[in-house]
C-alpha cells in the first residue's frame, strides 16, 4: 500500500439531500492524518437538509442548489467544483440523479453508498421493500456513480443478517452503522 505522508489529499465535495451521517462520518474520517480524502464542500439540493449543520460545526464550506432546473444546477455544480479544485465526489443520501454530462467530467471519481446488497432493491424505500419481502440479510454498497440509478461498478459490500424481530426502522439503524464503516473503507481500497 502507498504510504500518505507527504502525499496530498484528494481534495473531495459530499453531496447530501438529508440528514448527513454518512456525510460526518467522513468528515471525521477526513479528518485523520493518514486517510487519502480532504473534504473541502458540502453540496446540498435542499436547503432544510439536516445534515448542513455540519458546515458550521466542521469549518467546511457549503452551497445549496435549487433543482428546479436540473442542467442549470449541474452547471452551477460544476463551476464551483473546478473553482473549488474538487477532483472527487461522495454522494451521501443524494436525492438526484446525476446527468451523462456531469458524470462525464468526474469519470471514476463519483462513488454512492445505497442500503441494500445491489443490484437487489436499487432505489427508494429498500428497508421496507427488504422487510416486507421477508429477506433473510440485507446490506450496504458502495459503488462507482453512472448516469443509471445504483448501477456502477461495486467497491465494496457489507452484509447484515435481518432477524423477525427487525422492522425497517431497525434495519435502517444496523445497516447505517455498516455504512460508516464501509463508506470510508471503500474510499481507502479505491485512493490508497
Ligand atoms: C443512507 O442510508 C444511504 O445509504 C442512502 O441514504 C441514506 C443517507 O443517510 N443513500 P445519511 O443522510 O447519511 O444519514
Amino acid at each position: 500500500m502507498k504510504k500518505l505522508i507527504g502525499l496530498k489529499k484528494t481534495r473531495s465535495a459530499v453531496f447530501i439531500s438529508g440528514t448527513g451521517s454518512n456525510l460526518k462520518n467522513l468528515i471525521k474520517f477526513s479528518n485523520k492524518k493518514n486517510f487519502p480524502i480532504s473534504i473541502e464542500l458540502i453540496i446540498s439540493n435542499k436547503k432544510k437538509a439536516n445534515g448542513l449543520k455540519y458546515s458550521n460545526e466542521y469549518k467546511i464550506k457549503k452551497k445549496i442548489i435549487n433543482f428546479k432546473n436540473h442542467k442549470s444546477a449541474e452547471t452551477k455544480i460544476l463551476k464551483i467544483l473546478l473553482k473549488k479544485k474538487i477532483n472527487f465526489i461522495c454522494l451521501a443520501g443524494f436525492m438526484k440523479i446525476l446527468s451523462k454530462n456531469f458524470i462525464k467530467n468526474f469519470r471514476g471519481k463519483i462513488i454512492n453508498i445505497h442500503p441494500s446488497l445491489l443490484p437487489k432493491y436499487k432505489g427508494l424505500n429498500t428497508h421496507a421493500r427488504v422487510i416486507k419481502n421477508k429477506e433473510n440479510f440485507s446490506g450496504c454498497t458502495v459503488h462507482f456513480v453512472t448516469s443509471k440509478l445504483d448501477a456502477g461498478k461495486i467497491i465494496m459490500q457489507e452484509k447484515v443478517k435481518i432477524t423477525s424481530k427487525d422492522s425497517a426502522f431497525s434495519l435502517k439503524r444496523k445497516i447505517l452503522k455498516k455504512e460508516h464503516k464501509i463508506y470510508p473503507a471503500a474510499i481507502r481500497k479505491i485512493l490508497n
